[in-house]
């Protein structure tokens, strides 16, 4: 493994692992913190894979006790993963001559790395911070622009950036970014925090296109066993008969008109 820091408490760690051939954007694995008073794993997204070195990387904020541990691993050191888990973005919906509009905010903004370099069809990128401290920046823009032609003009119009404290592109969130450089996507794809979902799928219900988020709630089990990750979707379980899906295993991607959020 290797690791380092983007920025403070945002850390980068590719991990050595098997899982990265079969692991796909927007699916996540479950890291187990040694100490033995942090019982549960902690999910944490597939940022990107590299198949060739057979390596993943997890691009995560320090929260806690468990991500404050896996900020001190270091070269050489082991981890216990758990996955891949969850069932990704669905890429196949974004056909070719479509416009994929990838939106992603706060620590919701590493997932959309591997998302964008999954994506076949024409698609353009705002990542949404706090502040200045623009993680993954280059990476995304690297990604967005990696089908377009080497012209500054194509290039200008694959990636934005908004901030809350406007140090950086729009003051705002990512919608505001969308409505300012006038982005018109056939297709939406997203992972933040919840307020920013929620106006995600407002906006996609407004223009009827389809949207695709990835929900985060604290889990436990992660494989669906306990219940602990659930959220509110608009039509009944066939098995439970209630108005819930499982996060970890339904999700954490579900089409924005199919939950209650
Ligand atoms: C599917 C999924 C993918 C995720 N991907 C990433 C990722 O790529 N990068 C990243 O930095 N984080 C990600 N997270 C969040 C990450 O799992 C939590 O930050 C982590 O579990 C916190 O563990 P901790 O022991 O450090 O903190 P804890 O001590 O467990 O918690 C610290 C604080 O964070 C809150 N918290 C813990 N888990 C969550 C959660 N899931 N959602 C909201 N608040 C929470 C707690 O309520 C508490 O206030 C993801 C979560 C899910 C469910
Ligand atoms: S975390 Fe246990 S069911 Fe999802």
């Amino acid at each position: 493994m290797r690791q380092t820091s983007l920025a403070e408490g945002i850390y980068d760690l590719w991990i050595r692992t098997d899982l990265a051939a079969e692991a796909r954007c927007g699916q996540f694995v479950a890291v187990y913190p040694k100490d033995k008073s942090t019982l549960l794993p902690r999910p944490i997204s597939i940022c990107e894979t590299d198949r060739q070195e057979g390596a993943l990387r997890l691009v995560y904020r320090v929260a806690g006790k468990g991500t404050a541990e896996f900020s001190r691993l270091k070269a050489g050191d082991s981890v216990q993963i758990l996955g891949v888990l969850g069932n990704g973005f669905p890429v196949e919906k974004a056909k070719p001559g479509m416009n994929a509009v990838l939106l992603g905010g706060g620590i919701g903004v590493p997932p959309i790395l591997e998302l964008a370099k999954s994506l076949s069809c024409r698609k353009q990128i705002v990542a949404g911070y706090r502040d200045g401290n623009c993680f993954l920046r280059e990476d995304l823009q690297r990604a967005a622009c990696a089908d377009l032609p080497g012209t500054e003009a194509a290039k200008g119009s694959a990636f934005w950036i908004a901030t809350e404290d406007g140090s950086v592109g729009t003051r705002g969130n990512v919608m505001g970014a969308v409505a300012q450089n006038d982005l018109r996507p056939d297709i939406l794809y997203a992972c933040g925090p919840l307020p920013m979902l929620r106006a995600v799928k407002r906006y996609a219900e407004e223009k009827g296109i389809p949207a695709y988020l990835s929900l985060e709630e604290r889990m436990a089990c992660g494989v669906g066993a306990c219940l602990g990750c659930v959220c509110r979707t608009v039509a009944v379980d066939a098995h439970s008969h209630v108005h819930h899906a499982r996060i970890c295993t339904d999700g954490p991607v579900f089409e924005a008109r199919e939950v209650d959020i």
